[in-house]
């Protein structure tokens, strides 16, 4: 399987989805297994350039994990908002111009612009990763969670899921919703808080409502009953807060009224998953980590996998 540039969820199909989660488990036995060092060869002496323009931990760091593991150099900024020529007013487009010409294999950017990322790679002679790009679509932390669903639950279909939190901010949710959107019998449960100063402030954006009701995908948007939606959930998706995304404007939300306790997560099936794409603040105590439906970090973990099944098809291999 060949891919192009990675830009958006939408554009995969459940075949391709398929085939990157076999290959993505199929690395990883292999990672865990007398021939690791094989994996060396898969990519030997490829380039990646890493170029995050927004703050990044995972992504970038498992993106450059991945690279080195099949074998690949990776070059990297990070912060580039402020140290690469976008502080002299470069363009992203001019950027990936220049960055084209040092024969890179592919481009990994993170950017703070909706949409920036996509236009960008029309002009690119090299695949373009989307790895964020500000408000609209993180499609690779998308797979990793789908595949996290994948390998946990076992299935992609018939499955309830509840996302909650900062749904109009976060760009993480939006490619999960359009990625989940594929399969058969799915249902979301959109759970944000109350803002009485600002009514319905961090609700889902009528593009993805628009794209469910189309797809005729079941839906519902809640502000209470959090507790009673619990234990009828198959998968648990908490988002943090995007105040970075906000600043100035003064939204009063009850940064409880979703956080998951030990109390709340007694309330969710035995076979249910708690995610979360990470970083969290409060909104997952602690004290829940060590429970069996705590994937959180375990998700952070696939993401490499993921990854490295990905670089493998942009790649041709
Ligand atoms: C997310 C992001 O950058 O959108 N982080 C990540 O890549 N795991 C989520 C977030 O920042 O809240």
């Amino acid at each position: 399987m060949k891919l192009d540039h990675v830009l958006k969820s939408q554009q995969f199909s459940k075949q391709q989805l398929e085939k990157l989660f076999r290959r993505a488990d199929k690395l990883e036995r292999q990672f865990n297994s007398p021939h690791r060092r094989k994996l060396k060869n898969s990519l030997n002496g490829k380039l990646l350039f890493n170029v995050f323009y927004e703050p990044s931990t995972r992504t970038r760091m498992s993106f450059a994990a991945a690279a080195h593991h099949l074998g690949m150099n990776v070059v990297e900024t990070e912060n580039a908002k402020l140290f690469s020529s976008a502080i002299k007013g470069e363009s992203l487009e001019d950027t990936v111009r220049v960055l084209n010409s040092y024969l890179p294999d592919v481009i990994v950017i993170r950017h703070h612009l909706d949409g920036e990322i996509e236009e960008t790679a029309k002009i690119s002679s090299c695949p373009i990763i989307n790895a964020g790009d500000g408000q609209g679509q993180h499609p690779t932390q998308a797979l990793l969670d789908l595949y996290t669903i994948w390998k946990e639950i076992g299935r992609l279909a018939d499955i309830r899921v509840m996302i909650c939190g900062d749904l109009a901010h976060g760009r993480t949710v939006r490619s999960l919703v359009y990625l989940l959107s594929k399969f058969a019998n799915i249902e979301f449960v959109f759970f944000t808080p109350e803002t009485p100063d600002i009514p319905g402030f961090f609700r889902m954006k009528q593009d993805l409502k628009e794209h469910l009701d189309e797809n005729e995908i079941k839906y519902t948007e809640i502000s209470s009953g959090f507790d009673e939606a619990l234990p009828q959930c198959d998968v648990v998706y908490i988002t943090r807060m995007q105040l970075e995304r906000f600043e100035g404007q003064s939204v009063d939300y009850g940064s409880s009224s979703y956080a998951i306790d030990a109390s709340r997560i007694s309330r969710m099936k035995d076979s249910a998953i708690l995610m979360h794409p990470l970083p969290r603040n409060t909104e997952i105590h602690t004290e829940v980590d060590t429970d069996p439906r705590s994937v959180y970090f375990k998700q952070a973990g696939y993401g490499m996998f993921v990854r490295m099944a990905l670089l493998q098809f942009v790649l041709g291999r």
